[in-house]
């Protein structure tokens, strides 16, 4: 029920229609017994400001940030945390003794929603991402602290790839190529993940790199949650290798910035379950 005691919550993006952010959500909410309301606010760039300085005015407990605004937020904030600083953008805003804090939980949901799928000794893995780009810092990040032996940055504009392998050269070995050329590289690692957008609906054909570099020593990553099974991960399973799609990336993110917001942990089978049927 809906009282004066309710908080408040949500999702800051543009567009925001299509977010099945709401459902899960609310549903957790719910079964957390935490009296929240948690709504999608579609805020263009030039409306961010004022969105920010509203939501602060009316108390909300914190939100979460999503395109385009995941960097453009950061001046608005008093503080980031280690992930939001070393990934250079904020998912999640917490409102944290007077002050506003972001944090990026996209790194971390990955790696958990890996290390719970997936039977893996991270610092056995020589990994290839596939991108540059947003996700590729996060969860490059989020591998190269958890110790993963190796991370090779495999990218359409190399130059992009290059700046990202540095970056991450403090935690871990890394290596920078153009992804037309990261045949070998591929073929070489343990751990494969696309961080681009490719092979999202509606372009459900492509694949971000031949299905033949693919096998079966390989565990194949897709960030893509829309269609669940993308080209690139029929590809893997077909060669045999073990398959993560995105949607638990989707949930774990979530759940983290719902432990950061109200103290206690998130009904993820519940949040998974919501997903699944929206
Ligand atoms: P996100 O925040 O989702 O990571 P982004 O920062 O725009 O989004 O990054 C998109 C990534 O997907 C980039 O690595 C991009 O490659 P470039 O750096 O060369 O632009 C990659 N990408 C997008 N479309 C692609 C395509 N058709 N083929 C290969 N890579 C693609």
């Amino acid at each position: 029920m809906i009282t004066s005691q309710t908080g408040s919550l949500g999702l800051l993006g543009h567009p925001v229609g299509h977010s099945k952010s709401p459902e899960m959500m609310n549903a957790a909410l719910k079964a957390m017994e935490m009296p929240y309301i948690y709504l999608a606010y579609d805020v263009s760039p030039d409306e961010l400001k004022q969105a920010v300085e509203g939501m602060k005015a009316l108390k909300f407990r914190g939100w979460n940030v999503t395109i385009p605004h995941k960097v453009a937020i950061i001046p608005h904030l008093d503080e980031l945390d280690d992930s939001a600083r070393e990934i250079g953008a904020v998912n999640t805003v917490v409102y944290h003794q007077g002050r506003w804090i972001g944090h990026n939980t996209d790194g971390a949901g990955y790696l958990r929603s890996l290390t719970e799928e997936i039977d893996i000794r991270l610092s056995e893995q020589r990994v290839v991402l596939l991108g540059a780009g947003g996700a590729a810092r996060a969860v490059g990040y989020a591998l190269a602290t958890a110790g993963a032996e190796k991370i090779t940055i495999a990218n359409r504009t190399v130059e992009k790839a290059e700046q990202l392998a540095e970056h991450l050269s403090r935690w871990t070995r890394t290596a920078a190529v153009s992804i037309t050329d990261s045949k070998t590289a591929v073929e070489e690692a343990t751990l494969v993940v696309n961080t681009t957008s490719v092979g999202m609906y509606p372009c459900t054909e492509e694949s971000p790199i031949p299905a033949d570099w693919l096998h079966e020593g390989h565990i194949v990553s897709d960030l893509v949650y829309r269609p669940r099974q993308t080209a690139f991960l029929i590809a893997g399973q077909e060669k045999g290798a073990q398959i993560h799609t995105g949607l638990g990336m989707l949930i774990h993110q979530a759940a983290i910035a719902l432990e950061l917001w109200m103290g206690k942990p998130a009904p993820i089978p519940l949040m998974k379950q919501v997903l699944e049927i929206s």
